[in-house]
């Protein structure tokens, strides 16, 4: 089903946008992994509850969500369709779904909060060696009403992306980088880019941004227990259990294996999300079961802002929603808060 839409958003978008969208590190085998994996987690349904009436909310940083889905931070939507994060934060903030504007947003941030009336949005922050350009990004996170910022950790350098290589793709679409950094107005090359990526940020500078930001932080990439305590010593609110997508490097965990041990560190005293190979609704359940708060979809929604802008992006988040509707039905749980370990098979605790 999925793979339909992504055929037709591959056609509507050219190989080399398509590839960028779609691809992954070296050989691409975490995302793939990361798909298969979920499947591990199986459901253990419980009969005979009363599910007429079916509660998808949960509860995020301490605010109340419509249902567990957020949209994660995509650079360069307007590669996907000309509309961009403009069309895809419209579509979240009608299908009630949390949006997260990328530090590589190819639309103006104050454009992407017109289109969302005051539904939730958080900003994502890559921390670039110019401390300048980090100051106008956090200026734009709070200017658009986000309320959280999410530091992604796991881009010191950029993967090594052989579907990029191989034809060269180059965002044409300004970004707020541009902007600030290249006031001669010539697009950077993606190598260019990444280069301007502060290789040299850790665990110090992190409480400087919870600080200095006056928003709650968010650490983005975090696949170790140990980090995702540290993260709570430096003074984050929540942390996203990512991999990138697979799009860095193609031999870490798959992020339905980091989840567990992370979920168990935390023990509660932060929010604890995930993202990566979460396609059906299902797995955001079981994302759900293992003791994610939330979970974060990528690539799926982008096919369908390809397809159908803001309709289209409308549409896939509409489609997971109502499959956690139904996921929560037919396992005797009509509320996505009260989803614990104990609707996991024997074999997978
Ligand atoms: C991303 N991701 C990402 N993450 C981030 O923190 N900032 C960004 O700008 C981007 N840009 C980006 C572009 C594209 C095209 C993709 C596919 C991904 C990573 C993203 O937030 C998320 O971690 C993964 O996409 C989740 O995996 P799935 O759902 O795509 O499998
Ligand atoms: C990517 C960056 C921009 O994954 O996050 O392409």
């Amino acid at each position: 089903m999925n793979d339909d839409l992504e055929q037709r958003a591959a056609e509507l978008m050219g190989e080399a946008a398509h590839g960028y969208f779609a691809g992954g590190a070296g050989d691409e085998r975490v995302m793939t992994r990361n798909i298969e994996q979920w499947q591990q987690y199986r459901l253990a349904p419980r009969a005979l509850v009363d599910v007429s009436t079916i509660d998808t909310g949960v509860t995020v940083l301490g605010r109340r969500w419509a249902h567990p889905i957020g949209i994660a931070p995509m650079a360069y939507q307007r590669h996907a369709h000309d509309e961009g994060e403009v069309a895809l934060a419209r579509a979240a903030a009608q299908a009630g779904a949390l949006f997260t504007l990328s530090s590589q947003t190819t639309c103006p941030p104050v454009e992407v909060a017109a289109a969302m009336g005051d539904a939730p949005r958080w900003f994502q922050l890559y921390v670039f060696r110019d401390r300048a350009v980090n100051e106008d990004l956090i200026a734009a996170a709070r200017e658009g009403g986000h309320e959280a910022l999410v530091i992604t950790v796991d881009f010191p350098v950029g993967g090594r992306r052989e579907r990029d290589l191989r034809t060269g793709f180059a965002p044409t679409h300004p970004t707020l980088l541009d902007r600030v950094a290249a006031a001669d107005g010539v697009a950077l090359t993606l190598a260019e880019r990444h280069a301007l990526h502060d290789p040299s940020l850790t665990w110090d500078d992190i409480g400087r941004f919870a600080e200095s930001s006056g928003l709650p932080v968010v650490l983005k990439g975090i696949l170790r227990p140990d980090d995702a305590r540290r993260a709570i010593d430096a003074g984050a609110a929540g942390v996203v259990v990512s991999n990138h997508g697979g799009r860095q490097l193609d031999a870490v965990l798959s992020t339905a294996e980091a989840l567990e041990p992370i979920v168990d560190a935390v023990a509660g005293q932060a929010s604890v999300l995930v993202d990566g190979g979460i396609r059906r609704g299902w797995d955001v359940v079981r994302a759900l079961a293992v003791g994610a708060d939330a979970a974060l979809v990528g690539r799926p929604v982008l096919w369908g802002l390809a397809a159908g802008g803001a309709d289209g992006a409308r549409a896939e988040i509409e489609r997971l929603v109502a499959e956690v509707e139904n996921t929560l039905a037919l396992i005797g749980c009509p509320r996505a808060a009260d989803v614990d370990r104990s609707f996991l098979a024997p074999a997978r605790r």
